[in-house]
Formats: C-alpha cells, sequence, structure tokens
C-alpha cells in the first residue's frame, strides 16, 4: 500500500489557548486507530506537523484537524506519496521544545527561529526526522 505524508504549519489561537498535552492524548488515541502516524512540533506558538498512513485516512485527519479551532493560519506545506513510513514508532511523536531543537533549528535554518511556514518540504521531513531521533523519548 502506498503511504501519504501530509506536512502543514499553524499558528495557535489565543482564545482557547490550546494545550498541547491534551491535543496529544486525544491524537495518539485516534491515529492508533486509524493506524496514522506521525510528529508534532510546537515552538513560539506554531505548529509544524507530519501525517502519514493511508491516503484516505490522512486527508480525513486533515481535514479534521484544519477545522481545529485551537489553531489557525493552517497551510498545507505539502503532501507526497512515498514507499515507507518515516514516522512509524509514533502514534504521534513530540519533542519539547528544548535545548535540542535549538541546535537542529540552527542546522537547518542558520538562525534559531522556527519558521515553519518557511520551510520546504524535504527540509521539514529531514528536519523533523532530526528532531524525532534526538526525541526518542518523546513516547508514542
Ligand atoms: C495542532 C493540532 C494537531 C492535531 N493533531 C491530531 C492528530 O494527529 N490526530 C487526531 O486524531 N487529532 C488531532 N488533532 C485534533 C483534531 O483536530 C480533532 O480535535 C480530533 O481529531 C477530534 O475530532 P472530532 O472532534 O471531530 O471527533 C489536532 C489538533 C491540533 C490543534
Amino acid at each position: 500500500m502506498t503511504i501519504a505524508q501530509l506536512i502543514y504549519a499553524s499558528t495557535t489561537s489565543t482564545d482557547p489557548r490550546p494545550s498541547v498535552e491534551e491535543i496529544l492524548k486525544t491524537s495518539r488515541v485516534r491515529n492508533k486507530q486509524s493506524q496514522l502516524t506521525g510528529f508534532l512540533c510546537f515552538r513560539n506558538d506554531m505548529f509544524l506537523q507530519v501525517l502519514e498512513g493511508a491516503s484516505s485516512a490522512v486527508s480525513a485527519q486533515y481535514a479534521r484537524i484544519a477545522n481545529d479551532r485551537r489553531h489557525s493560519k493552517v497551510e498545507l506545506v505539502g503532501y507526497e506519496k512515498v514507499g515507507k513510513r518515516r514516522f512509524s514508532r509514533w502514534s504521534m511523536g513530540y519533542l519539547a521544545d528544548r535545548g535540542d531543537m535549538q541546535s537542529i533549528l540552527f542546522s537547518y535554518s542558520g538562525q534559531n527561529e522556527f519558521d515553519p511556514y518557511g520551510m520546504d518540504y524535504r527540509t521539514a521531513i529531514e528536519f523533523m526526522s532530526e528532531v524525532a531521533n534526538v526525541g526518542e523519548r518523546a513516547g508514542d
């Protein structure tokens, strides 16, 4: 089966202010049910998320996420059909915003700023793969 990979960037809404813990809790239960995997980055009030799985499941979940009022300015970074999952270990991995991410950001952007809207698809995939590997303890 072909795997679809989708990446988007978004910005948290201020009212209500979202709880990342809560988002992760729901995501992990739901994603296991629909065999979705992926990774979520959160920094400076912005999200960068990759979702992967069957194309129908990815599209359906993205539609739900895009309508979630806990964030706005949802922008598709890219969508691709691939042969293999990159984040198969995580129903939704997450690396808390720590120093680790700072140094990875530096190597990807020449600066320490997290700018998910300015990332191209390839860079975003590589960036999140690296963050995911640093965050082995990110849980599943
Ligand atoms: C930044 C962000 C990322 C999210 N990621 C996921 C996810 O990976 N999987 C998921 O099931 N829900 C995710 N959600 C939650 C969904 O938007 C939605 O609340 C959830 O799927 C329940 O949908 P329902 O209320 O239509 O049942 C995310 C929400 C936000 C704000």
